[in-house]
């Protein structure tokens, strides 16, 4: 990680020049977060990609030394096309070395990843459950409210799980014309849906899966 003086100090001295125009925010971790692309690959928080380890408890086992060095060259940890088992889950070894963010952007990221567990637990942050994500990623949400947060075409699902077992809930999804006839009226909770849910033909079992307990989930 030998780099030319030079180069670092110009380096720093645009960092200055840029952020005292920006108010330091351009620097902040989770900006740099997403903007090498780590996000797509790795969920922070809530928000991010499952193509490489959720990366929210990392710092709590790693050394800021051995982030960095996963960050420079995923190499001297992994061996790239082979499998990995991260906290129980299999991996392909593929991420990419960012040999080309500048020293201070990695140790700004490599910090803020190595103190982000204590970051969560100061705001108190707990994750959303995967049902509740999934809920949204698959657009349940345009139609649907819970708590509050939805759309009024289909009906409020926040109490769904206190009448309806795991089973109906999971046919309801797949195929709801075995509850409910398409294209007609009908009243639900004292309100009168006209009956147009799409069947998610599509969703994967698991998927499935996750969604239905979640919603059996809420009473
Ligand atoms: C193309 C997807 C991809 C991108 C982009 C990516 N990673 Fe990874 N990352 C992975 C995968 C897959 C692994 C599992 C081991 C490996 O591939 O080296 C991993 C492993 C890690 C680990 C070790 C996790 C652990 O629990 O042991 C850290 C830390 C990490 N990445 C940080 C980053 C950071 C920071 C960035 C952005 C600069 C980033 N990654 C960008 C896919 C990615
Ligand atoms: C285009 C709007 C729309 C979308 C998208 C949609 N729904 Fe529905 N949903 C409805 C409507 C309208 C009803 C009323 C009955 C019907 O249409 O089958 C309903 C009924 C339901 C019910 C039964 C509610 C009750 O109280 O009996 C459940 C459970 C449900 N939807 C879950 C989901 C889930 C989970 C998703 C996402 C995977 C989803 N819906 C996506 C519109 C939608």
């Amino acid at each position: 990680m030998k780099r030319n003086i030079f180069i670092t100090a110009f380096y720093f001295a645009i960092v200055f020049f840029v952020s005292s125009n920006f108010a330091f925010a351009s620097a902040s971790g989770h900006n740099l977060f997403k903007k090498y692309y780590c996000i797509d690959c790795h969920i922070l928080g809530h928000e991010g990609g499952t193509v490489g380890p959720d990366l929210s408890n990392v710092g709590k086992t790693k050394s800021l030394s051995w982030i960095k060095a996963q960050i420079f060259h995923p190499g001297s940890h992994f061996t790239r096309g082979t499998k990995a088992e991260i906290n129980g889950k299999i991996y392909l070894v593929r991420m990419p070395g960012f040999k080309t963010i500048p020293d201070s952007a990695v140790d700004r990221l490599a910090e803020y990843i190595k103190k982000f567990p204590s970051l969560m637990k100061n705001l108190n942050y707990k994750r959303p459950p995967e049902g509740m994500r999934l809920f949204e990623k698959d657009n349940c949400i345009a139609c649907h409210r819970i708590d509050g947060i939805g759309a009024k075409v289909g009906p409020d699902l926040s109490h769904i799980g206190k009448t309806k077992s795991l089973s109906w809930i999971e046919s309801q999804i797949v195929d709801p014309k075995v509850h409910f006839t398409y294209g007609v009226p009908a009243t639900i909770n004292g309100r009168t849906y006209l009956v147009i849910m799409p069947e998610f033909k599509n969703i994967s079992a698991s998927q499935l899966d996750t969604i239905a307990k979640y919603l059996k989930s809420l009473k």
